[in-house]
């Protein structure tokens, strides 16, 4: 075996129960366990990167602004991070360690899909509950409730929602009427999260940090339910998506680097990528998905097939995680993100 041979290692409890220590032993576990522990190195080179370090650094590149030359010099560029995850990641418990990582400006960019929208609005209106895969549809539907995965949703949430957004819909054809509001899903999220005022609420938080969210397909869900039926109530209002496609494709073309880490597959997982592909590639990846590759499905692909297209550079490391991301997110969250907002916190104290 070479010198740098890496043994295989697990946790010994003999050590007492430190969590920590346990998310540390993963990498040397084996199985997807290492898969954790090299998301997790993956994740902290997103966080720790910096200029100063690239070889072929410039130090004009943080110069005052030639065209507003009294203006403070920017902030030296830190890696771009593009955070995606599926409606359900917001449905279950993730939704708060998303939330956290938006409060924390930990991440750049988001994407989701219609049901990541306003499942975080529901949430903060009416409780979403634990329940079992295997109780029947048909009992359920009885009693007016909706399951996801072992989770149900009482159909009153759905007219809570109903009952707080329809004014908010009206209010931007009100907009669009006499201001001209040209407007996109990241808009209509930012205008939903400024309304919404519950800091429970991940996208109170990227209104409140200007996060852009991104949301392509904003109207598979029970938004788009809203969006029908205002159309009968009250015509005419236009959610474009030319705008948006310009702005996440330019997030990822002028960024000095940039990071992925995607919960889920699907649309949110190869809108990132795409956006990516519009600079030859992301410099660091995580993806996390139970996502198979046998069938041809983008879903399932392996982070090397977006190698092949462009979406991640040639001389990248990506980690593929195959699990359910409710499971090991929050742990890697632990030993990454979090650390740093520790950190930050640390700094400013000083
Ligand atoms: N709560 C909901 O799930 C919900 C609510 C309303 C609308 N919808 C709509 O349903 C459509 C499909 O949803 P989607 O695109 O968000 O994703 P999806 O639920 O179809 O999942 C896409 C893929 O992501 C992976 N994945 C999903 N959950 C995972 C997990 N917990 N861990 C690891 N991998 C996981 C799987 O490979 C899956 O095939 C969307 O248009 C959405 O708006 C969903």
């Amino acid at each position: 075996m070479p010198a740098t041979a890496v043994s295989v290692i697990g946790y010994d409890f003999n050590n007492g129960i430190d969590h920590a220590a346990v998310a540390r032993s993963m990498y040397t576990t084996g199985f997807q366990a290492t898969s954790v522990g090299e998301a997790i190195i993956e994740i902290n080179r997103m966080l720790n990167w910096r200029i100063e370090d690239e070889p072929n650094y410039q130090p004009e590149e943080e110069l005052p602004d030639p065209d507003n030359p009294n203006a403070p010099p920017p902030p030296p560029p830190k890696c771009k991070i593009f955070l995606g995850y599926t409606s359900n990641m917001i449905s279950s418990g993730l939704r708060e360690s998303i939330r956290y990582l938006v409060e924390h400006k930990q991440v750049d960019v988001l994407v989701t899909s219609g049901g990541g929208v306003e499942e975080d609005f529901i949430k903060c209106l009416a409780k979403t509950y634990l329940s079992s895969f295997s109780v029947p549809g048909k009992e359920l539907r009885a009693k007016g409730l909706n399951r996801i995965g072992n989770l149900v949703v009482p159909n009153a949430n759905y007219c809570a929602f109903e009952d707080w957004v329809m004014p908010i819909l009206d209010e931007m054809l009100e907009e669009q009427t006499t201001k001209g509001t040209h407007w996109t899903p990241s808009k209509m999220i930012h205008k939903l999260g400024s309304k919404i005022n519950d800091p429970s609420s991940v996208y109170y938080w990227a209104w409140k940090n200007d996060i852009p969210v991104f949301c392509p397909a904003i109207t598979d869900g029970s938004l788009g339910d809203m969006l029908y039926f205002h159309s009968f109530k009250n015509p005419g209002l236009i959610i474009d998506l030319v705008e948006d496609i310009r702005a996440i494709n330019n997030k990822a073309v002028y960024a000095k680097k940039t990071g992925m880490v995607i919960l889920g597959g699907g649309v949110i997982k190869h809108h990132i990528c795409n956006a990516n592909l519009m600079r030859n590639g992301a410099d660091f990846s995580v993806f996390i998905n139970t996502g198979q590759e046998f069938d041809g499905s983008d879903a399932g692909a392996r982070p090397d097939e977006a190698v092949s297209w462009g979406k991640i550079k040639l001389e990248a490391k990506p980690v593929k995680v195959y699990s359910d991301a409710t499971i090991v997110f929050p742990l890697i969250v632990a030993e990454t993100f979090a650390q740093n907002v520790e950190k930050l916190k640390k700094q400013q104290q000083q």
